[in-house]
């Protein structure tokens, strides 16, 4: 499995801020996913973190200002600020961020900086009077216009005990602000896509729904890959816990009838359409606005068909152009090839994802499926049992082959 992030150098520079510890998982994250990882500690970062906590997690020295000074000091910078592909720098202080907006070279982090001329990703992090003053906003005003990707901070809890906004992000956002960024450049870039996941809800009444068991893994690993190929993601979905991708718009919907409205109004323009949500057939015909007591006693419940968004997809579709190119799914428990085969062209799809959910490994719930991939073009490819995250780097390797 690799990320955007695999085999890239990322500098990491750590400065003096109580959020510090939250730098270790992010050097190990990086690490994990095959990153070569420099950090770079100023002296205020370690007063809180040592140099061998990065040095065990990234399996390589971590600098500090002592580097500036020795034989090999005059390029130290300029050797790692030439060879970053990006600059992570988290926590980063008041100081360190009036310091970059200005220009200011006065220790290895900025040095590197100035030298690099990389993406720079930033989380600040501060008491939240010192991020309102107008000294700090002036420099975020000006980095921000440069370019650099501010993260956060976000509001909580202080290390002054105060409530207010100046807390670093988590490490996990941080290191998803980081993925996001070294894919942009890659085959989807300026390509819109959009996603749709999880399991649709119709209401019962205001408080009882019909669902299914549809987690949303797949839709959402979906909409990972797409984004770590570039693309601009849009995901419409249906109620889950998961976390979108850094980046991606999300849309929230609840109904079929939702679902559709958000689809329409997003493929006019998209260069694809992956429809991974499990949408309901049916919903009640009348739901009730108040909760139905129990008193009721009610032995049936008439329902009536919900829109069918794939075809809505594809009747506009034929008519404008847009999106350029549709891939459904088919959730099947018998004759999975025959049914797929017959939704592929019932629907128009390019391509459609084929999953055997009577199989325990594969379909709902679970991390894993086992999936055939079926084309408009008469094509079928069976794919072995497999992570969801791998199956989406499939199918997005073969949107990115359709759109070329
Ligand atoms: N789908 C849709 N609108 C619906 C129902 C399904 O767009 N109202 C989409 C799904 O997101 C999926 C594809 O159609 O990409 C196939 O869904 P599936 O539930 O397998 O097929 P159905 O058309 O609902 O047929 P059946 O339930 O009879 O198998």
């Amino acid at each position: 499995m690799s990320n955007p992030v695999t085999d890239r150098c990322i500098v990491l520079g750590v400065t003096g801020s109580i959020a510090a510890y939250k730098a270790g998982e992010i050097a190990s994250r990086l690490t994990q996913w095959g990153a070569q990882v420099e950090v770079i500690l100023t002296e205020g970062a370690q007063h809180f973190i040592t140099p061998l906590t990065f040095q065990s997690l990234t399996g390589r020295k971590a600098y500090t200002d002592a580097d500036l000074w020795g034989g090999e000091g005059h390029i130290t910078h300029v050797g790692l600020g030439r060879s970053a592909e990006l600059i992570v720098i988290a926590p980063a202080t008041a100081n360190t961020l009036s310091k970059l907006a200005y220009g200011i070279a006065d220790n290895l982090l900025v040095l590197t900086v100035l030298a690099a001329q990389c993406p720079l990703v930033i989380a600040p992090a501060m008491d939240a009077g010192m991020f309102q003053h107008p000294a700090t906003q002036a420099a975020v005003r000006i980095l921000a216009q440069r370019g650099v990707l501010l993260v956060g901070p976000a509001e909580g809890r202080l290390a002054s005990g105060l409530i207010g906004r100046g807390r670093m992000v988590e490490a996990a956002e941080v290191i998803a602000a980081a993925r996001w960024l070294l894919g942009q450049r890659g085959p989807l870039a300026k390509r819109k896509v959009v996603i749709t996941a999880g399991g649709t809800q119709e209401p019962i009444d205001a408080v009882r729904v019909i669902t299914n068991r549809s987690s949303g893994k797949q839709g959402y690993a979906l909409a990972q890959a797409a984004s770590d190929a570039g693309a601009e993601v849009v995901l419409i979905t249906a109620p889950t816990s998961l976390v979108p991708p850094y980046g991606a718009k999300v849309i929230k919907v609840r109904t079929a009838a939702e679902m559709l409205d958000a689809v329409l109004r997003e493929t006019h323009d998209a260069d694809a359409l992956i429809m991974a949500a499990a949408v309901a057939d049916f919903r009640p015909r009348t739901p009730q606005t108040q909760k139905i007591k129990k008193e009721t006693e009610i032995s049936s419940l008439e329902l009536e068909t919900t829109p069918d968004i794939l075809m809505a997809v594809a009747e506009r579709r034929a008519r404008l152009g847009f999106p350029r190119r549709v891939i459904g799914f088919a959730a099947e428990s018998e004759d999975l090839l025959t049914n797929a085969q017959s939704k592929l062209q019932r629907k128009r799809l390019d391509m459609i994802v084929a999953n055997d959910i009577s199989a325990q490994d594969a379909g709902f719930e679970v991390d894993t499926n086992q999936v055939t991939l079926l084309f408009a073009d008469g094509r079928v490819e069976a794919l072995p049992l497999m992570g969801k995250d791998q199956v989406a780097e499939v199918v997005i390797s073969h949107l990115i082959a359709m759109l070329s």
